[in-house]
C-alpha cells in the first residue's frame, strides 16, 4: 500500500514537472516562428478586372478584421469580437504605408502569408485565417486591389499595434493551432455555370462561411472542410462587438432547422441585406452585398446539396446557454 502510493506521488510528481515544464517553455517561446513561405508566383499583374474583382472580395473577407470603419482605411484596430480567453488581438496596418503596411511586402511574401499564416519575418500571425483554399486567381485580385490606386489601401502611417496574446492563445500555438502548408498544384475555381461546384468553392475557399457555420473554430478542418465538426449546422458560439455571444446558424437544407424550406429570394435577401423570415441577421454575420446572381444561385444550390443536419439553433427556439 504504500510502495503504491510512493508510486502515485511520484508520477504526481511527474505530471506536475511536466506540466511546470511545459508553461515555462509556453511562456519563454510565445508564438512560435516558421521558415518564412516562398510560394512560387511572379510578381502579380494589375488588371482593372482583379482589382475591381479583388476590391470586393478584400471587403468581404478581410473587411470586418482590417477595415476602419471610421477612416474607411484598412489600417487595422483591436479584434474586439475575439474570445478574451485568447488575449488582446491586433489586426495590422495592410495600407501601402512602406514602414507601417505592406508597402515594402513583395507579392510572393503576401501570397505567402495568405497561404499560410506565416509573414515575411517568418512569425506565425495566428489569428489572421489562411486562405489555403482560394483560388489563385482570387489571391491575385486581392493582391492586385491592395497594391491598387483605392484611396482605402492608400498609405496610412498608423503603426499595427503588437500582440498580447494569452497563455492559452500560446499553448495552443504550440501544440494544435499551427499553420496550413503552401498548394502542392495550382488552386482553380470551377466555373461559374456549374452551380453546385463553383457554390462549394465559394464556401470553403472564397468566403470561407464554414468556418463560421460549422459546430466551432476548433474542429474545423482547413485543408478538408467537409470533415469539420457538424459542417454547416450551426452552433459556433461567437462574440458581437459588445462581447456578447451570438450563435451561428444551421444554413444545411434540413426543413425544420437549417433553411430547406427556404427560396432562393430569401437566400439572397438575407446575405445582399440581413433581412430574414425570422428578423434581422447581426454581427458577426458579414454583409454580403456585393454578390451576384451567379454567386447566390451556386450557393444555394450547393447548401441544398450538402448533408442535411438537425441542429436546433437560436432562431428556431434554442437558447443560447451562457
Ligand atoms: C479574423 C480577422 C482577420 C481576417 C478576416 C483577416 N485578417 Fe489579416 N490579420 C489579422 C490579424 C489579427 C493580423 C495580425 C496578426 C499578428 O500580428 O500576429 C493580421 C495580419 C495581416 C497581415 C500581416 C501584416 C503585417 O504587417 O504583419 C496581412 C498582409 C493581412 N493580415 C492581410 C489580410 C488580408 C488580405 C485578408 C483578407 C483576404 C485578411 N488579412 C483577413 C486578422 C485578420
Ligand atoms: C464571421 C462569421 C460568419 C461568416 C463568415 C458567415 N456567417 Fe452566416 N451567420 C453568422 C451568424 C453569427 C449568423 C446569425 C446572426 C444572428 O443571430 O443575427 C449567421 C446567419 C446566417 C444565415 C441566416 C440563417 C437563418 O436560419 O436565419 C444565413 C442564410 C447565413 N448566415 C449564410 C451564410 C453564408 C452563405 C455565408 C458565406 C457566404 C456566411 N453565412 C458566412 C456568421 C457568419
Amino acid at each position: 500500500m504504500r510502495k503504491a502510493l510512493r508510486i502515485v506521488g511520484l508520477l504526481v510528481g511527474l505530471v506536475v514537472l511536466a506540466g511546470a515544464g511545459f508553461a515555462v517553455f509556453v511562456s519563454a517561446r510565445g508564438i512560435p516562428s516558421y521558415t518564412s513561405p516562398k510560394p512560387a508566383v511572379a510578381a502579380i499583374e494589375a488588371t482593372p478586372t482583379r482589382i475591381e474583382l479583388g476590391e470586393k472580395l478584400t471587403l468581404a473577407a478581410c473587411g470586418d478584421c482590417h477595415l476602419n470603419r471610421e477612416t474607411n482605411k484598412y489600417s487595422g484596430h483591436l479584434l474586439q469580437d475575439l474570445t478574451p480567453d485568447f488575449g488582446k488581438v491586433y489586426s495590422a496596418n495592410i495600407t501601402q504605408d512602406r514602414a507601417h503596411g505592406i508597402g515594402a511586402w513583395t507579392d510572393q511574401e503576401l501570397v505567402g502569408l495568405l497561404r499560410t499564416g506565416i509573414g515575411r519575418d517568418g512569425r506565425y500571425r495566428v489569428i489572421m485565417p489562411s486562405f489555403a483554399l482560394m483560388s489563385d486567381e482570387d489571391v491575385a485580385s486581392i493582391v492586385a486591389f491592395l497594391r491598387s490606386g483605392s484611396p482605402q489601401v492608400q498609405a496610412d502611417a498608423t503603426p499595427s499595434h503588437s500582440q498580447e496574446p494569452s497563455f492559452l492563445l500560446k499553448a495552443l500555438t504550440n501544440t494544435v493551432m499551427k499553420p496550413t502548408p503552401l498548394p502542392a498544384a495550382p488552386v482553380l475555381a470551377p466555373a461559374p455555370t456549374e452551380a453546385v461546384a463553383y457554390g462549394r468553392y465559394l464556401v470553403v475557399g472564397r468566403y470561407k462561411c464554414y468556418e463560421c457555420h460549422s459546430k466551432d473554430f476548433k474542429s474545423n478542418n482547413p485543408l478538408e472542410p467537409e470533415k469539420s465538426d457538424g459542417y454547416l449546422g450551426g452552433g459556433n458560439r461567437l462574440l458581437n462587438m459588445q462581447g456578447q455571444t451570438v450563435v451561428s446558424r444551421n444554413i444545411t437544407g434540413d426543413a425544420d432547422t437549417g433553411i430547406g424550406d427556404w427560396s432562393e429570394a430569401q437566400f439572397g435577401q438575407a446575405l445582399r441585406f440581413g433581412t430574414t423570415p425570422h428578423g434581422p441577421l447581426n454581427y458577426p454575420m458579414p454583409k454580403y452585398s456585393r454578390l451576384d446572381d451567379a454567386e447566390i444561385h451556386a450557393l444555394f444550390a450547393y447548401l441544398q446539396s450538402v448533408p442535411k443536419l438537425k441542429n436546433v439553433t437560436p432562431e428556431d427556439g434554442a437558447v443560447a446557454a451562457k
